[in-house]
């Protein structure tokens, strides 16, 4: 597996990387957990070569704090992504990532502003503007991100699709737990009770979708005060929102579902704030 600590490393390898068929990336912020690694197989299923990143993006944390305390283990990282068969890695330093005066982002104007996107202002611009830097180095023709974050996802797909990006966005299920809990870096943040508490999150969507299953005609604002009752009985949990929103365009709901929508959450476990998401169907 061939590692590529700078742009310039990464620049000249690239022609022999691209010659080797279709190219894969599947880009993370490190800290691999088993979400990172499907991300990793499904690239590997789907195209020639595969090339990771690993990039704690400065960009995407509102907080300073979040950002130092953001886990970090690269022998591990690289260890993984070899036994997974990924055929390169770019590791950039962080300081040389963006240029000390840079001033242009990429932001998806409407999708960046909305749930999560306004709890989190400006985390979205961090995404866009740095997968943008990656397409932009890398030239994948595939490019991996998990469904579980689902607004992620939309808002890079959209990105896509505006400024015409030569790259096909493949995404991939949520992988979990046994006890439900969606894999996330941040899980390991939590302390053993919280860990104990947090597939209330799953069992809230599998609820939700049943309840759904028994009568398609319950109304969307049914479906959310239910969801919110279930997360409520947890008392270490602290819910932040339940949003049941159109699943391609995270438009606003009301009534018995036409469309398919996404169910999303966002749930805090003091410090630590949990997404979880499920797209749930019409009869
Ligand atoms: O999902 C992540 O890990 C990050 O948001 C990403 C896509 C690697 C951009 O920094």
């Amino acid at each position: 597996m061939e590692l590529y600590e700078t742009k310039s490393a990464l620049r000249t390898a690239l022609p022999d990387l691209r010659a080797g068929g279709t190219l894969g990336l599947v880009p993370t912020m490190g800290y691999l957990h088993e979400g990172h690694l499907a991300l990793a197989r499904a690239a590997r299923a789907a195209c020639d070569r595969v090339i990771a990143s690993i990039y704690v993006n400065p960009t995407q944390f509102g907080d300073a704090e979040d950002l130092a305390k953001y886990p970090r283990d690269t022998d591990r990282d690289l260890a993984l992504l070899r036994a997974e068969g990924v055929d390169a890695v770019f590791l950039p330093d962080p300081e040389s990532m963006y240029h000390p005066q840079a001033q242009t982002i990429v932001e998806t104007t409407d999708l960046a502003g909305r749930l999560m996107g306004a709890l989190r202002p400006g985390h979205f611009r961090g995404v866009a503007t740095v997968v943008t830097k990656l397409f932009n180095l890398i030239q994948p023709d595939r490019a991996f991100f998990g469904e579980k974050d689902y607004q992620q996802l939309l808002v890079i797909r959209t990105m896509v699709r505006d400024l015409d990006m030569p790259v096909e966005i493949i995404g991939v299920p949520t992988q979990r737990a046994p006890d439900g809990l969606a894999l996330s870096s941040r899980n390991v943040r939590l302390n053993p009770a919280q860990r104990a508490a947090a597939p209330v999150l799953a069992a809230s969507l599998a609820r939700a979708e049943s309840l759904l299953r028994a009568d398609p005609q319950t109304p969307v604002e049914a479906l959310q005060a239910e969801i919110e009752a279930h997360l409520a009985t947890e008392p270490l949990s602290c819910t932040e929102s339940v949003d049941i929103q159109d699943a391609a365009t995270l438009a606003d709901l009301s009534g018995p579902l036409a469309l398919p929508a996404v169910i999303l959450l966002a749930v805090r476990f003091e410090p630590v704030l949990l997404i979880d998401q499920r797209v749930v169907s019409p009869a």
